[in-house]
């Protein structure tokens, strides 16, 4: 069957993954983007995938976005929280806005994003909810007081919708990525990637955003309905759990 697949952040980094992976496996894709134009432009004219502008903190626009999607492509049957953004500063540096911005993009954009296709999914008895979480909400990580407690967040709330959705075909599953090769992880000072960072992932490598994408596919299947409310970490064994 052709699922319909929404990928917040869907247009670069490991949301670009995962929206070509969910395409590949037969999905009508909606890849959802903040702000950059002309890799929206680019990504379409890549893969075929049509993209839609839509800020994740303000819940009004998600639910009309959602809206035009379902017209588009039908009811949703994937969702993937994927979008998210760093602002690392210690925490004695951290300003109230660098809070407040990464709390709504990464967590409270959660809310905005799910209930509006929670109900359709209730209703259909199918559904796959992937929050794209990250290792740093799993053991915390210096300089990102904000964002470990956003994507802490998102394991609590997966944890909790997955036993609601259990009993009416909804899965609800949390990945964990490492690093991986994407914009966000270039970001990261050279000094503290080298001599901070990689010496403690065993495989000796960062990670690609299509092993991520291919984490998706597989919790993203029809068969995958028995793993619910699981965390699946993919991070080159840099922490265990
Ligand atoms: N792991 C371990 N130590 C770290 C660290 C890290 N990730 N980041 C910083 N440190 C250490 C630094 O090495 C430094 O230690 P020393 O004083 O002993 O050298 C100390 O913390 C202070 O760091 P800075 O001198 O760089 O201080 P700053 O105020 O200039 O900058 C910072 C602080 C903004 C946090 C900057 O260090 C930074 O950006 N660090 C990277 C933080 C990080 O890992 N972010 C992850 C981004 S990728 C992501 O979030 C995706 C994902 O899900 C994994």
């Amino acid at each position: 069957m052709s699922r319909v697949a929404v990928v917040t952040g869907g247009s670069r980094g490991i949301g670009a993954a995962i929206s070509k992976e969910l395409k590949a496996k037969g999905c009508k894709v909606a890849a959802i983007y903040a702000g950059n134009d002309a890799a929206a432009s680019a990504f379409t004219a890549e893969t075929g995938i049509k993209t839609y502008k839509c800020d994740v903190t303000h819940p009004q626009i998600c639910t009309v976005t959602l809206k035009e999607i379902e017209t588009d492509l039908g009811p949703v049957d994937i969702l993937v929280n994927n979008a998210g953004i760093t602002r690392d500063a210690m925490f004695h540096k951290m300003t109230l806005g660098q809070w407040q911005e990464v709390l709504n993009t990464n967590l409270n954009a959660l809310f905005n994003m799910t209930q509006p296709v929670w109900g359709g999914m209730r209703d259909r008895n199918f559904g796959r909810i992937i929050c794209i979480s990250s290792i740093n909400g799993q053991k915390g990580q210096m300089g990102q007081a904000n964002y470990a407690a956003a994507k802490a967040g998102e394991i609590g709330f997966v944890k909790s919708l997955a036993q609601e959705g259990a009993a009416k075909g909804i899965t609800v599953n949390a990945i964990c990525p490492g690093y991986i090769g994407t914009e966000m992880v270039k970001a990261v000072p050279e000094k503290v990637m080298n001599e901070r960072i990689l010496p403690h992932i065993p495989v000796g490598r960062i990670g690609e955003p299509e092993e991520i994408a291919r984490c998706v596919a597989f919790l993203a299947a029809d068969e995958a309905g028995f793993i619910t409310g699981s965390t699946l970490t993919a991070n080159g064994g840099q922490y265990m759990v």
